[in-house]
């Protein structure tokens, strides 16, 4: 008989076809009395799959005694209560390093359209502003400027890769800092803000980095500084952002990623200072379909009883 597993959120179809013509899968988004369905299978389901944003809660891995695997298509598992499975022995596997170099893709794009206010100018060219108006206003450069990444996973490290090739002056701050990088390692974020041009958050969330861009970051990052987020929205003091954006005390800002997504604080849409993407650093048919893989060879090797892929430690 196929393992029965909870599914917490829609994955491709292609993951989904695989997923349900191999397990007995139950799909809690779905389910019109969720906690109904926690009942039904209680007694079966020895697994959870969910993605990077709507992880598992306790709540419901309570109502799943049997449960010992909880597997995340995403890097990030902030949203699973990693607590609750270390204490009751889950295994947490996650997509780490597929994922790598097209978020990195995005932090660079994002820097370029927002340094190059490339998003204002494509407005202003498509509203036919220009033979009326003349050139769009200059804009800053981002070549050879100081990049400070906070975070050097394997997403700094392939965006550190790439700003190199920008010519730029790279820094970094971490839990700690990484033996053998190139880079220059910051202790503190604040200094690193001070120091750079370019912010760049890649640090995964957790409870030391919510909220660790605030007020004295942004007045560290200051008038001509731009900040970037490819990581997750609760790193970042979401209110005091827009406002510093609002009244220009930094330059601009880049943000894939959100405090409450898809809620975006409708004040930045009025901003010609930011560019925004709805949480698609790692969106590509290329990548996306590399996270599916690891799902199931995960949940496969899990299975049948050989070491998993990508565990997290
Ligand atoms: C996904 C992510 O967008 O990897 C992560 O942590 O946030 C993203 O790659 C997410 O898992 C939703 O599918």
């Amino acid at each position: 008989m196929s393992h029965t597993l909870l599914l917490m959120a829609p994955l491709l179809p292609a993951v989904m076809k695989t997923l349900e013509s191999t397990y007995d899968v139950h799909r809690y988004y779905e389910a019109d009395d969720p906690a109904a369905l926690l009942g039904q299978i209680a007694d079966a389901c020895v697994g959870v799959v969910s993605d990077g944003g709507r992880g598992v809660e306790a709540a419901v891995l309570e109502a799943l005694p049997k449960v010992v695997i909880v597997t995340v298509f995403g890097v990030g598992v902030d949203a699973v209560d990693r607590e609750y499975c270390r204490n009751h022995d889950i295994t947490v596997t996650n997509t780490p390093d597929v994922l790598s170099d097209d978020v990195a893709d995005l932090a660079v794009a994002l820097a370029l359209a927002t340094a190059r206010r490339m998003v204002d100018a494509d407005c202003y060219t498509r509203a036919g502003r220009w033979p009326k108006e003349g050139p769009f206003p200059l804009t800053t450069r981002m070549m050879g400027k100081r990049a400070g990444i906070f975070g050097m996973g394997s997403i700094g490290d392939a965006l550190a890769r790439r700003l190199e090739g920008f010519g730029m002056e790279i820094a970094y701050c971490n839990r700690s800092e990484k033996a053998g990088s190139p880079y220059r390692y910051v202790a503190s974020l604040t200094a690193l803000a001070s120091e750079v041009d370019f912010l760049f958050i890649t640090a995964a969330a957790t409870p030391e980095t919510t909220g660790a861009v605030n007020a004295d970051v942004l007045d560290a990052l200051g008038e001509t500084g731009y900040l970037i987020n490819v990581s997750r929205g609760a790193l970042v003091a979401e209110s005091v952002l827009v406002d510093y954006l609002q009244k220009r005390r930094i330059a601009g800002a880049g943000l894939d990623v959100f405090e409450k997504e898809p809620a975006i604080p409708e004040a930045l849409f009025e901003l010609d200072n930011v560019v925004l993407q709805p949480h698609a650093a790692s969106a590509t048919h290329e990548t996306r379909a590399a996270m599916g893989k690891l799902v199931l060879d995960n949940l496969e090797a899990h299975f049948a009883g050989r070491a998993l892929l990508t565990p997290i430690a």
